[in-house]
């Protein structure tokens, strides 16, 4: 059942008017009569609207900064002239205002027949009807007649802008309140519109008067959030009119984990509205989450069981009952030929915490064994070992508002505006502010040079070297006597602090030793070191550039180190923030996915622990860690590793090596996929149970902040399970019960069994919407900052970082580096922004290369190049680019057909097994035809997908339950 304080109102919602402000010192006045206290700063539209007086409004709106360019909201001020506009007008003491009266009801009517004179008179034909702010304006001012008419000159007949596939643009019904400018810039940060021409020409532009598509609009959608009239609407209102119910849930892409209102009609989603009472977003969103769901009712969803004995047999569709039995049978088969642990599973970080936690549970209790791991593996498997060991939590330190009191911001391997385009936005918006900018990355990303940001130092440095140049940091800190000696004294261990020192100290380590290896100039290291250290609050944020190396672990404790020496953890505007990839990297290791640990990050091996879990669970458990991935792989390919469960997850595409992959999946006798679509990994299962994608689930995601959230069924599960349900069936068969009749109840499980988690429940967070971990007796509202009197693992422990090259070298058979990453409109494998729209911004990988290498190479842009390396070949279409450094290369990864990792090698992190996908030795050149690898994909997919396409011919459609 939905939560009543789930369940919000679609469309605006209530508005403030104008936004909040922060004051220790308060304010009375009288208003109407009434005496109000508000903050210092507050606007008097603020301050009436916190006593339920709304005053008329158009040009504001409590998300943006008030611009007073209607003319609507006037009132009188006791003792003042003329009729002030109350959004941009402070309140002050001892006021007293009037915001009606015959003269303010006189004044407002003319601005709004001025309006209305120029504005279609279609409201009942209109898609915002209902849902239109001039429309409630017309109304509360009481206009009755236009006397201007409407025969002047006007824009009625002005020509839509529909380029962008979600949302119009309708400059008939444009009332220049310049909300969209406002949005589009100090929301969004990316200032793609404008107000052009004045008076009566005055029109909102996109870019230089193009089309949307065409400028640098990347289509956020905070414009269209907001237009108080239908001039920019959703293309889905327009076709569907407007929602009727709406449920509060969370995006399922990335790691920002924004809140969204699903606003539905009946059992569809007409439009998702980011949620302004979410305090991951507060209100915005990006392309993805906003606009990129429809996949989830696509034609290819698959929502029938379907079985087979080899992956050359055709599908069979079959009922619930006979899939999961069969699924079982088999399982149990292979455990009894081949061993106990000849099974495993593998979840997913796309999945809720709850489905998670169930299929780790049903591994370790039902299979019998610790082969359960999840594509946290593959992410930010390091982020957990590398802060667990200096800090002692493996998890990110903040809140992603706390980078509002940032000075600082030292972003390294990750690529905000792509990956975590949210949280992008809170970033640009602080460096308006004038928070300093340090950008690690090899390529010159968006953050580095935008027309309105720019970095302090950005810091290109070769693939492979982010431990030298984290040492290169720590040794200017060192040596220039900038460390925070108080705090390290107070908080950090000693010995281990003396040893770090030295050793950072050493001479090897200095700018201008590790610029070589680098190729970063000494003085830039020096600047960017002095910065970070001496700047006021400095914040670092990290992502996939640190942990996918073979010393993924080494750089994130090197960050750990240099946030500790500088004394930047446990309070606001400081810390270290790893940028989780998924929307559920955090809570999929929560969970205890890996191999080696019970939920709350408790090792196996841990007696205490293991019999918690054994009493809960009534099982046994193995007090020796499972099969890593890789693992799983290697013992596939060996013969002793041969049936895998695989919820939600491709390994097939994103795991390196697809070759050795791919060996390793037809060398299995049982592969269990639970997916929405027939991916890549599917292509080799035996049985393909149909899995749901977030608007089908009820449970919760913990994002990279560590904070829980709810997802909230608002369809039908369209194979007539849930996922959860499906884990309990399939461990039903292998005798083991799990008796949940809800998510909740797991939820009530987890918070029994994890300390972390002792206060979660779902009552809870339907209460607070959200609660950042650690939530316990000790912190019951949960912990928005970690390590604020002291570090979770007693004292910070410093850990010597020794930079050690990665085996992966140039040569003269590979003489670039390639690198990976992601693309705004495009998600990781892109089974879901495939099946969407966002095609038109992004429908192929390519590889981007400096046009140094490319003309050495006789590449010019668009040609077809082979990418080799050590691994295999592949064929791409190359982009010039600048934003290379000549050396490297760049591709994303997002279509199977592409084989980024055909070219990825098996080489990873010391610690983890997290493979290096982001270097790569390769030689680049052209070529004419596809590479032998991708002719062989074609021919297996085409296939595979006819044997998909001949199951769905032959039988009837099976009823949802
Ligand atoms: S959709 Fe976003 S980026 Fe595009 S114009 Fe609107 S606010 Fe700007
Ligand atoms: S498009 Fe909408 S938000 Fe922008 S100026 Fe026109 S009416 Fe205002
Ligand atoms: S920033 Fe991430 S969580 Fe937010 S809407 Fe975009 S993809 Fe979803
Ligand atoms: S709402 Fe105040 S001037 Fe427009």
């Amino acid at each position: 059942m939905i939560h009543p304080n789930a369940q919000v109102t679609p469309g605006h919602g209530p508005d403030m008017g104008t936004p909040l402000r922060e004051s220790e010192v308060g304010v009375t006045l009288e208003i109407d009569g009434l005496s109000v206290t508000v903050p210092a700063g507050t606007s008097i539209m603020r301050a009436a609207a916190g006593r339920d007086v709304n005053i008329p409004k158009l040009c504001a709106t409590d998300s943006l900064e008030p611009f007073g360019s209607c003319r609507l909201c006037l009132v009188e001020i006791e003792g003042r002239r003329g009729f002030p506009a109350s959004c941009t007008t402070p309140v002050e003491p001892g006021m007293k205002v009037r915001t009606q009266s015959p003269k303010l009801q006189d004044l407002r009517r003319n601005v709004m027949e001025l309006y209305i004179s120029d504005h279609p008179l279609d409201c009942l034909t209109c898609a915002a009807n209902g849902d239109c702010e001039l429309q409630d304006m017309a109304g509360v001012t009481g206009l009755r007649e236009v006397r201007y008419g409407f025969e002047g000159e006007n824009h009625i007949k002005s020509a839509k802008d529909e380029s962008n596939p979600y949302f119009t643009y309708d400059p008939s019904k444009c009332i220049v309140c310049n909300r969209c400018v406002r949005a589009c810039e100090e929301t969004q940060g990316t200032f793609a519109l404008t107000i052009s021409g004045r008076g009566f020409e005055a029109r909102v532009s996109a870019g230089q008067d193009q089309p949307f598509m065409d400028s640098e609009c990347v289509s956020c959608g905070a414009c269209v959030a907001a237009c108080p009239t239908a001039t920019l609407q959703e293309k889905s209102v327009i076709e569907m009119g407007q929602p009727e119910h709406a449920v509060v849930t969370t995006c399922a892409y990335c790691g920002v984990g924004c809140a969204f209102k699903a606003e539905m009609k009946g059992g569809e989603v007409v439009r998702m509205t980011p949620y302004k009472d979410g305090l991951a977003n507060e209100g915005h969103a990006c392309v993805k989450g906003r606009f990129a769901w429809g996949y989830a009712t696509h034609k290819e969803r698959i929502t029938k069981p379907m079985i087979r004995s080899k992956i050359t047999d055709p599908w069979r569709e079959v009922s619930w009952d006979e899939a999961l039995d069969y699924a079982a049978s088999e399982f149990r088969r292979i455990q009894a030929k081949y061993g106990r642990d000849a099974i495993g599973g593998i979840t997913s970080s796309r999945c809720t915490n709850e489905e998670t936690y169930l299929v780790q549970k049903l591994v370790r209790a039902a299979f019998g064994n610790n082969n359960v791991d999840t594509c946290a593996r593959v992410c930010h498997s390091p982020t957990g070992y590398g802060l667990k060991q200096t800090l002692g939590e493996s998890a990110g330190t903040q809140t992603f508002k706390s980078i509002e009191h940032a000075d600082v911001i030292l972003v390294m391997g990750a690529n905000p505006t792509d990956g975590h385009p949210v949280f992008a936005s809170r970033l640009k918006r602080r460096v308006r502010e004038g928070a300093k900018l340090i950008v690690i990355d090899p390529r010159r990303i968006d953050i580095v040079d935008g027309p309105h940001v720019k970095a302090a130092y950005h810091l290109p440095l070769r693939p492979g070297t982010n431990v030298a140049m984290v040492n290169a940091l720590a040794h200017v800190i060192v040596t220039e006597g900038l460390l925070a000696e108080a705090f390290i004294a107070e908080r950090c261990e000693d010995r281990a602090f003396a040893q770090w020192r030295d050793f950072v100290a050493l001479p090897e380590n200095s700018p201008e030793a590790v610029s070589v290896v680098t190729g970063v100039p000494a003085g830039q290291i020096r600047g960017a070191a002095r910065l970070y250290a001496t700047g006021g609050n400095a914040a670092i944020y990290y992502g996939l550039g640190v942990t996918e190396h073979a010393q993924g672990s080494t750089t994130v404790m090197g960050i750990a180190n240099l946030a500790m020496a500088t004394g930047n953890v446990g309070r606001e505007g400081v810390g270290v923030n790893p940028l989780r990839g998924q929307n559920n990297v955090q809570g999929s290791c929560d969970m205890g996915s890996f191999p080696h640990e019970l939920p709350g990050y408790r090792h196996v091996s841990d007696t205490w622990v293991r019999e918690q879990f054994e009493a809960a669970w009534g099982v046994t458990l193995q007090a020796e860690p499972g099969l890593r991935i890789p693992n799983m792989f290697d013992a596939a390919i060996h013969g002793s590793f041969k049936g895998l469960y695989c919820q939600g997850e491709d390994i097939v595409q994103s795991d390196p090596n697809t070759q050795h992959v791919a060996a390793a999946m037809e060398a299995m006798e049982c592969i269990v996929v639970q997916d929405i679509f027939l991916n890549e990994t599917a292509k080799y299962a035996h049985v393909l149970l149909p899995g749901t994608t977030f608007l089908e689930k009820d449970g919760t995601f913990t994002n990279a902040e560590r904070r829980i959230s709810r997802v909230r069924r608002v369809m039908a599960p369209l194979p007539g399970m849930a996922d959860w349900e499906v884990t309990i069936a399939l461990a039903k068969r292998l005798g083991y019960e799990m008796p949940y009749a809800h998510p909740s109840q797991i939820m009530d499980e987890i918070a029994r069994l994890t300390p972390t988690f002792r206060g979660v429940s779902y009552a809870r967070l339907d209460e607070a919407g959200s609660l950042q971990w650690p939530c316990n007796d000790e912190a019951p509202d949960g912990t928005p900052i970690m390590h604020v009197d002291g570090f979770v693992r007693g004292k910070g422990r410093f850990i010597i970082t020794r930079y050690v090259p990665t085996d992966e070298k140039v040569t003269p058979r590979y003489p670039l580096l390639l690198t990976t990453g992601r693309i705004l409109s495009q998600y990781n494998v892109g089974a879901q922004t495939r099946r969407t729209q966002n095609v038109l911004w992004h429908d192929e990988d390519r590889l981007e290369i400096h046009p140094h290498d490319a003309q050495e190479r006789g590449i010019k842009d668009n040609d077809w190049v082979g990418i080799r390396s050590r691994a295999g070949e592949t064929v791409l279409r190359a982009v010039l680019s600048e934003r290379m450094q000549p050396g490297v290369v760049y591709t994303t990864f997002h279509f199977p057909e592409s084989g980024a990792n055909v070219i990825t090698t098996d080489n990873s992190d010391w610690a983890t097994n997290c493979p290096e996908y982001k270097v790569t030795a390769v030689q680049v050149l052209p070529v004419v035809q596809p590479s032998a690898w991708q002719a062989k994909y074609s021919t297996f997919n085409r296939t595979q997908l006819e044997l998909l396409d001949a199951a769905r011919t032959s039988s009837e459609p099976v009823p949802a339950k």
